[in-house]
This record gives C-alpha cells, sequence and structure tokens, in this order.
C-alpha cells in the first residue's frame, strides 16, 4: 500500500528524515515511533507531500507519488491528522466533518458520510457542537473522522492520543484499531506513546535522529538493546 524508500529531508544540519525506508501492506497497522525530535513528524509530513524530499521516494497503491501535491494523494486515497490539533473552530463539530467529506468525497452523500464518520470514532452524539466545548479526546477523535471522510486507503495518525490517559486511551486504542477491518483502510500510526504501539501494531519502525535503527514485530522491537538505549534512555532522561 505504502513505500518509503531512502526517504531524506535535512533543515540546514540538521538531518530530520536520514534515508528512511519502510512499507505498510494493505490493512496493516505500523507503528513509527521514536524520540522527541527523531523525524516522526517529518516523515509524514514527506509520506503526504505537506513538505518535499531532498530524495528517495514515496510509492503508494503502486504509482509513485513523490512528486504528486498533497489534495492529489487525498484523492488517490492517502489521509493524515495532524500532530497538533487542527480543527474548522468557526463551524460545528459535525459541519466539520461534512466539509472535509464535500472537499474530498466529490459524488457522495456527504451528510450520510459524516455521520457514519462520527458514529464510527464514537461521536455520533456530538452533533453541531462547537468545536471549542468538545472535550480533548473528542477533538482528537473529530480529527480521525475528518481524516476518515475522504474514504482513504491508508491513513497517517500523528499522536492521536497525545493528552490522553486511562478510559480515554483505551477508547482511542479501540478505534484505531478498527480502522483497517471496518473501514478497510491501512494504518501508518505515529507515536512516542510506547503502549499505545505496542498494543495496536502488527510492526513497529523506530527512527532515531532521522534513521531507522530497528523494525519488527512490536515484542522484537522492544527488546532490541539499540531501542531500549535510544528511546527509553532518552524517556528517562
Ligand atoms: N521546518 C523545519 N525547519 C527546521 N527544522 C525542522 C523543521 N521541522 C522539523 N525540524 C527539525 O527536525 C527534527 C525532527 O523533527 P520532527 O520531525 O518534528 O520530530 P518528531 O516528530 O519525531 O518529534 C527536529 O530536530 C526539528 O527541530
Ligand atoms: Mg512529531
Amino acid at each position: 500500500m505504502l513505500e518509503a524508500d531512502g526517504l531524506r529531508r535535512h533543515f540546514g544540519g540538521v538531518k530530520a528524515v536520514d534515508g528512511v525506508s519502510f512499507t505498510v501492506a494493505e490493512k496493516e497497522i505500523v507503528g513509527v515511533i521514536g524520540p522527541n525530535g527523531s523525524g516522526k513528524s517529518t516523515l509524514m509530513s514527506l509520506l503526504m507531500g505537506n513538505n518535499k524530499v531532498d530524495s528517495g521516494s514515496v510509492g503508494f497503491a503502486g504509482q509513485d507519488v513523490t512528486r504528486t501535491p498533497p489534495h492529489r494523494r487525498v484523492h488517490l486515497g492517502m489521509a493524515r491528522t495532524f500532530q497538533e490539533t487542527r480543527l474548522f473552530t468557526s463551524i460545528g463539530a459535525t459541519a466539520n466533518v461534512t466539509l472535509a467529506a464535500t472537499e474530498t468525497s466529490r459524488g457522495a452523500d456527504v451528510d450520510r458520510l459524516a455521520a457514519d464518520c462520527l458514529a464510527f470514532v464514537g461521536l455520533h452524539g456530538v452533533g453541531d457542537a462547537a468545536v471549542a466545548d468538545l472535550t480533548h479526546l473528542q477533538q482528537r477523535l473529530l480529527m480521525i473522522a475528518l481524516a476518515l471522510a475522504s474514504r482513504p486507503k491508508l491513513v497517517l495518525l500523528d499522536e492521536p492520543a497525545v493528552g490522553t490517559a486511562g478510559d480515554e486511551l483505551s477508547h482511542m486504542i479501540e478505534v484505531i484499531r478498527r480502522i483497517p477491518t471496518e473501514r478497510d483502510c491501512s494504518v501508518l500510526l505515529i507515536d512516542h506513546n510506547m503502549r499505545l504501539v505496542m498494543d495496536v501494531c502488527q510492526r513497529l519502525v523506530v527512527l532515531d535522529f532521522g534513521q531507522v535503527i530497528a523494525c519488527g514485530a512490536p515484542a522484537e522491537v522492544r527488546d532490541d538493546p539499540r531501542v531500549v538505549e535510544a528511546y527509553f534512555g532518552t524517556e528517562s532522561a
């Protein structure tokens, strides 16, 4: 579904993404983890086209999309959420999703699609509440509903669970887990919360200083000495 090959993006002397390759299969959930500043968000922007690659390529559904602009990648079936909450605050919650559906899913019954995406993340009761009146978790879920409104085949989630814990985190985990089976969509989950990625992902890619230092099944990766040093070393520092 997704093929990242040798992706590189430097900012001056900072090697934000420095030769990253990995794949995401159909309906697979792959996690990208790594300490703060390891290049996760930059990688996502390269995959989605919000940022230009210095070198390397992005393949999606068998097509080279390296130079395809973001809105065209959306039409091909890619969607993303952002690490920071990005919603239209001047319109209500449901209107946010309807607007996203209108822009990205031409020909669809947008009201129905919006209601379906809201229900999927557990926000059916939210109606046209103002975005500002939603809880933090509801805002994070609304961003996922927005991404799903384009009926993607791959969704990239940048720290969807940031700021959640306990039951809220469990709800987020449950929603992400259902995406492949119920939305027929692969997931690339970027996070820095080890519990989330261990619970949800079939495979993990670990970044440190813009490079892949480990890749594989969650249990293998967790026990990899380089990961323990790079990831947990930094976490506890
Ligand atoms: N637009 C930018 N200009 C300059 N440096 C950037 C830019 N975006 C990211 N960086 C730098 O690239 C590195 C990786 O950042 P980022 O991708 O946000 O990491 P992560 O998401 O893993 O925390 C950091 O050192 C960050 O300061
Ligand atoms: Mg980030």
